[in-house]
Formats: C-alpha cells, structure tokens, sequence
C-alpha cells in the first residue's frame, strides 16, 4: 500500500501504524501536513490553556525515569499551601486561561486528599465557577477520586507511561506502589465516573520499540479517552534509568517519533485533546509549536510560583522555569499566532470527542 492510500483509510491497523511510525523526510511531512488538516478541519484553529500548578513535589513513588521520584535525596520538597494554590487559581482566572491544572507528587494520606476537595471547592468559588480543573494527582482509590469529581473537577490525567505491560516493568520498580494492572484500573474507574479522562506515553524510552508505540496509541483509542499527553523521555541523571541514557534514540529522533505520535493518533481520533508537553519544547526551542503543527491543541503554561519551580524538574532543563507568569503569557499568544492558531480564552476548552460521546449517550 502507498502512503497516499494509508492515510486515506478510515481505520488504522496496527501494521499500518507501524508504517507510518517509521516514516522520514518527505513521507513523515505528508502525515504531519494530513494530520493538521484533519485537526483544521474538526477543530479549527484553536487552541485551549490550562494554567499549570505544580502543588508539591512529595511523592511516595519511585518511577525509574523521574527526577522526583522518592528515591532521589538531592531534591527539596516543598508543597504549596491552600492559599498559594487558590492564588495561582485567581491568576490563571485573571489571565483569561479558562482551565486550571493542579500537578502533584502522588500521596493518599486522608489529610492530602480531603485538601484537595477543599481547595476544589475554593477554585470552583471563583467567580462562580468560571474556571475549568484538571487534576493529575496519581493513583486513587474510585472513592476518592468521585469525591475529587463531585468537588468539581471534571478532567483527570493519568498517564499510563507505556501500555506494554512489560516495558511497564523495565521503567518502574515491580511492586505494590507500581502495579501496572492497577494503574489500568484507575483509568477505567476515572472513566466510569465520568471524568474527561486523559491518559499518555513517554516516546523515545529505553527498550521501546515502534511496535510498543503503536500499542500505545491503539490502547487510547480503545479506552476512547478524551485527552491525551505524549512527551519525549528526557534522561535525568539522577535517576536509575539514566544508565541506558546512550541507548535511547538521539534529541532530534525522539522529537521527530513524538510529532509522528501525536500525528498518527490526531487520524484515528479527531476530535481528542491534545497537549503539546512542556518536554517538547525543552529539547527542542520551537518544540511546543511543532507539536501544535502536527495535531496537538492545548498548552499548559507553568503557574507555579518561580521560587518552587527548580523543585519540580521531573526531567533537566525544564523550559520556561525561569519565566513569570505573565512573560509566558504573552510569548505564547504571539507564537501561537506566529503559526496560525487563536488562543481560545476564558473557555474550559473541553474534549469535543467527550461532549459529542455525552450528548449521545443522554438521547439513548
Ligand atoms: N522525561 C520525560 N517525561 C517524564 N515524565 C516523568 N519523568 C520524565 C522524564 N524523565 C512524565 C511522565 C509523568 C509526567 C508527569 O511526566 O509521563 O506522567
Ligand atoms: Fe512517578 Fe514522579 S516518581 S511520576
């Protein structure tokens, strides 16, 4: 079959997947031009925010990868107070971002937990409930996280790191806090809630292969999720991944498989959200507005106060850790613009896939 002929097909198979991973030069352009018209055509030109909160860094696991993990003593923890959070609240509100994203470490201590509702609660106080809230707040159990949904957030991210339950294992510890069979269950019980529900995949990690990928991007067509993140690994010395740092595909491949995932997955799932991940643009400078380019359309733009920014690298050289909150304001309208696409402001942005899905279900 021609590229031409797989990219016209209403449905992808795994094979063709592959095909289109291994793409280069001439052929890649054609899915990534296929790919923005595709999101042009069911999604416009906009593109949607949500003002990131990095709330702590404590974190009771040790994922391989990460350079919070809780095996890594060189990093202060810190955890942001209610006030501090509610107030990157209120400037994501002032700012127009419409949604908020609130990141942390994973705790399920009862004291964390019953935070979080509290500090729903005070967010959705804001000016009557203006702004949307994403949560990325790990593994919980289904009562927690209806708690956390009847509080008022409606987004839930988790990502599921690599849907290979076997590379699962090579980039986490095996055992009770890392349960891979676990991590699939929170998806399910976030979906069943009724969370727009967001899941993802590193690209370009050790022992991963195109066939792991295209399994990734099968798996999220087969939960039907509304978002999804997809960010290249970045080797951060501290951790103990880092040791098969030279056998991972160079900067520019891993940007390149990344643009191809996010490409591919805008062709089986026109409709989904998307986020072009602050790792693209930390190994590559203009890697926030390629990913937009190649089908993504949500930003997440870092709200955390500077001072505690330096504290969350879960990867080195994090970009725009340096950046006020307002600098990053401006810089993204201009580059956005500077490719084509509107910023949608004080809008919650939701998954047209999610609201279409939903609207179907009330009429039946
Ligand atoms: N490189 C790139 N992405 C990383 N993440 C964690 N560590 C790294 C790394 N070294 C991603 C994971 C996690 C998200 C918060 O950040 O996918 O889900
Ligand atoms: Fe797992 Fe940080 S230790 S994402």
């Amino acid at each position: 079959m021609t590229l031409e002929e797989i990219l016209s097909k209403d449905l992808l198979e795994k094979a063709d997947i592959v095909r289109l991973l291994a793409t280069q030069g001439e052929e890649m352009r054609l899915l990534l031009k296929k790919a923005m018209e595709t999101k042009f055509a069911r999604l416009d030109n906009h593109v949607h925010l949500r003002g990131l909160i990095e709330m702590s860094n404590v974190c009771r696991k040790s994922c391989l990868y990460c350079g919070v993990r809780s095996g890594n003593a060189k990093v202060e923890r810190y955890t942001l107070t209610d006030d501090e959070v509610v107030e990157c609240a209120k400037l994501a509100h002032k700012l127009g971002y419409g949604s908020v994203a609130i990141q942390s470490g994973e705790r399920n201590d009862r004291e964390f937990t019953d935070r979080i509702t509290r500090i729903l609660h005070r967010i959705k106080a804001i000016d009557n409930g203006a702004l949307g809230i994403t949560l990325s707040l790990g593994e919980q159990t289904p009562e927690v996280y209806r708690q956390w949904f009847e509080a008022g957030a409606h987004r839930y991210l988790l990502r599921i790191e690599s849907s290979t339950e076997e590379l699962y294992y090579k980039i986490h510890p095996h055992d009770e806090r890392h349960d891979f069979h676990q991590r699939l269950a929170c998806i399910d019980s976030l979906l069943d809630i009724g969370y727009q529900t967001g899941t993802g995949v590193m690209v370009g990690l050790p022992f991963q292969t195109l066939d792991n990928l295209a399994d990734d991007l099968l798996f999220f067509k087969g939960k039907d999720v509304a978002m999804v993140g997809m960010g290249p690994y970045i080797p951060h010395p501290d951790t103990p991944l880092y040791q098969y740092a030279d056998q991972i595909p160079s900067v520019e491949e891993r940007m390149n498989l990344t643009l191809k995932m996010i490409a591919i997955l805008r062709l089986m799932m026109p409709e989904i959200n998307m986020v072009a991940a602050t790792a693209n643009q930390t190994i590559d400078p203009m890697g926030r507005e390629k990913a937009i380019m190649a089908g993504a359309n949500v930003i997440m733009p870092n709200l955390t106060p500077n001072e505690y920014r330096e504290d969350y690298l879960i990867y080195p050289d994090k970009a725009c850790v340096g950046d006020k909150p307002e600098e990053c304001f401006s810089c993204l309208d201009i580059r956005m613009k500077a490719i084509g696409h509107d910023i949608l402001y004080n809008a919650w942005g939701d998954s047209v896939a999610f609201t279409k899905k939903n609207e179907k279900n009330q009429y039946n």
